[in-house]
């Protein structure tokens, strides 16, 4: 009997797959939860960025080479950020959630998803307007190295500027934004004036399978989740149960919310992401 091959769609589920199986088993990096229409969008991408024939052909290469697997990782992670992305949300933190975390007796803040490090630095800004600097323990973590080691750089184009400054400004900042700043490679790029701001910590940790490691008082978490798919979305948000104290804040992206009935979150300003951890820990 001849045989019958799959269609072009069901051959492409089993490459991803593969290549997903390959990233697992390879290094320990399981995409599997994540939403999976775009996830299979941006793989898409990689035959192209790779220039292979199909995703299969790179599951060698990403075994064999781990400079392919964390390009890799890298392309799946999206990275894409902005200085003070989303003003109001921060306008709302400076006026609202600053002044509350100042009441606790400790203050740790972790921000999750570090991308090139545009929102690390923006929550050091804030931490430092607003008188917080000396008393704050900031961790940032990411699931990649490279973006670790690039937010911790802190250097971006110079074109940029102009729209982070907007933001800042309408963002509720009222300094000198270019004061943290200074031109850096011939003027292309500006860097951040790390000295001026509180000491960020970077460290990988990856929301599918870590556990919270810290007793938080702010946990920011924007513009991660959406990736995800439900189950790994619902143990995201257990891990950021355990993480806060009670009272504590979590800041979500726009697009992210926690599902009615999750008795542990009061909605503090639903439209703006913010939710605070109210009840005794159950765990
Ligand atoms: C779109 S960026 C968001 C950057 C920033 N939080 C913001 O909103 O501007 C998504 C970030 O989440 C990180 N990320 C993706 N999956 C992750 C995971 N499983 N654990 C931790 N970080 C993850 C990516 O590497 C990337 O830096």
């Amino acid at each position: 009997m001849p045989l019958k091959r799959k269609s072009g769609r069901a051959i492409e589920q089993l490459e991803t797959e593969l290549l997903l199986l390959a990233l697992r088993e390879g290094y320990g990096y399981d995409f599997s939860g994540y939403a999976r229409a775009s996830l299979i969008r941006r793989l898409r991408q990689l035959v192209d960025f790779f220039a292979v024939d199909s995703l299969a052909d790179l599951v060698p290469a990403l075994l064999r080479d781990e400079r392919v697997a964390q390009a890799v990782i890298n392309y799946v992670s999206v990275p894409v950020s902005e200085f003070f992305r989303d003003p109001s949300v921060w306008q709302y933190v400076r006026q609202r959630v600053m002044p509350e975390l100042e009441s606790f007796p400790r203050i740790n803040v972790w921000q999750i998803g570090c991308g090139h490090g545009q929102e690390t630095w923006s929550v050091a800004i804030l931490l430092h307007e607003c008188g917080l600097a000396h008393r704050v323990r900031m961790v940032t973590t990411d699931i990649s190295a490279d973006l670790l080691a690039s937010a911790r750089r802190g250097r971006w184009p110079a074109q940029e500027f102009d729209a982070w400054r907007a933001n800042y400004l309408a963002a509720g900042g009222s300094a000198l934004f270019n004061d943290y700043f200074e031109a850096s490679g011939n003027g292309g790029e500006i860097a951040i004036r790390a000295d001026r701001l509180p000491a960020i910590e970077f460290v990988e940790h990856n929301l599918v399978t870590d556990d919270a490691f810290l007793e938080t008082q702010f946990v920011i978490c924007r513009n991660v989740l959406i990736y995800f798919g439900d189950a790994l979305q619902a143990r995201a948000l257990g891990v950021f149960e355990r993480s806060l104290e009670r009272g504590g804040f979590l800041l979500l992206g726009h697009c992210e919310t926690i599902p009615d009935g999750e008795g542990t979150w009061a909605a503090v300003q639903p439209e703006l992401r913010v939710f605070r951890r109210t009840m005794a820990r159950t765990t």
